[in-house]
């Protein structure tokens, strides 16, 4: 799969989509509350995108070679879950963190976007591994531009974790979204500034930083998806899918309720575009 590039029609088609990915998440975000189980969580998410948005859920049979297709229309990754967690029976309960990442495909274009949620009270380690992983996020959308290079995303976001002593998981990283889920280039969460790929006006990208609050090694579960960190240690997620600009970036998967920007991200680049 190579890098593509998106003209005017492809950046409308892209906006459209990103949109319904975070307008998704604000649907879904009053439900995750303790007692909800993640399967509830996966039907509202199919039945909002299929019959409302009139779109398709990306991960609902999604079958990347080396995988047996992906059975659920979103994925809801829990605790020491780090990605890919599939919902199930199990209701959500006090005290838990869950990533709800979603991805949708609006006229042949993808939108994939995650959040944290709170569940009920959560411990300060909790709190502050979901605060700190959305400023990660941000760290790394800021260098964005036509020739940047992704090596600078990555650093970015691996200096600020290692700053306040959290690790970056090294096995899973963002990539380039259009009309495929998962397009070339991979936009590693580490790194060093000047290196990989430089990026051009047209690419539409997503960053997507996994934090733990212990060691960064993860495997799978046993259920052919789910990743989980070796330690179960906390671990923390946020995505956006981002179209790279010549003066910077365009935030593509932002909608009514998105939680609030950094403060330190540029104001220019703190308003969301209407597609
Ligand atoms: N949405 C994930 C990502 O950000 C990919 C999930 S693949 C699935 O790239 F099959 F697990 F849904
Ligand atoms: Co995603
Ligand atoms: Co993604």
């Amino acid at each position: 799969m190579t890098i593509t590039y998106k003209d005017a029609a492809g950046i409308a088609g892209m906006r459209v989509a990103g949109r319904l990915a975070a307008e998704l998440l604000d649907y879904l975000t009053p439900f995750v509350k303790p007692g909800i189980t993640t399967n509830e969580l996966d039907k509202l998410a199919n039945d909002y995108t299929t019959q409302v948005q009139q779109a398709i859920s990306a991960p609902l049979n999604y079958a990347p070679s080396g995988h047996r297709p992906y059975p659920k229309a979103i994925c809801t990754s829990i605790n020491h879950q780090v990605c890919h967690g599939i919902p199930n029976d199990k209701p959500l309960k006090k005290g838990d963190i869950v990533n709800v990442d979603v991805t949708v495909i609006k006229d042949g274009w993808h939108g994939d976007s995650s959040r944290m949620f709170m569940v009920g009270d959560v411990s300060v380690a909790a709190k502050r591994l979901c605060a700190l992983t959305y400023e990660a996020m941000w760290h790394g959308i800021v260098k964005i531009k036509a020739g940047a290079y992704v090596g600078d995303i990555g650093h970015a976001i691996e200096k600020f974790a290692h700053s306040h002593a959290l690790s970056v998981v090294r096995e899973f990283c963002g990539h380039g979204i259009g009309r495929n889920f998962h397009e070339e280039p991979q936009i590693l969460h580490y790194g060093q500034p000047g290196t990989l790929d430089q990026l051009k006006a047209g690419m539409t990208i997503t960053v997507e930083p996994m934090l733990n609050i212990g060691r960064r090694e993860v495997k799978e579960a046993g259920d052919g998806w789910t990743i989980v960190t070796r330690d179960r240690s906390l671990s923390a997620q946020w995505e956006h899918t981002v179209l790279v600009t010549e003066t910077g970036y365009e935030v593509l998967t932002l909608s009514a309720n998105s939680p609030a920007i950094p403060s330190f991200v540029p104001v220019a680049e703190r308003t969301p575009v209407c597609a």
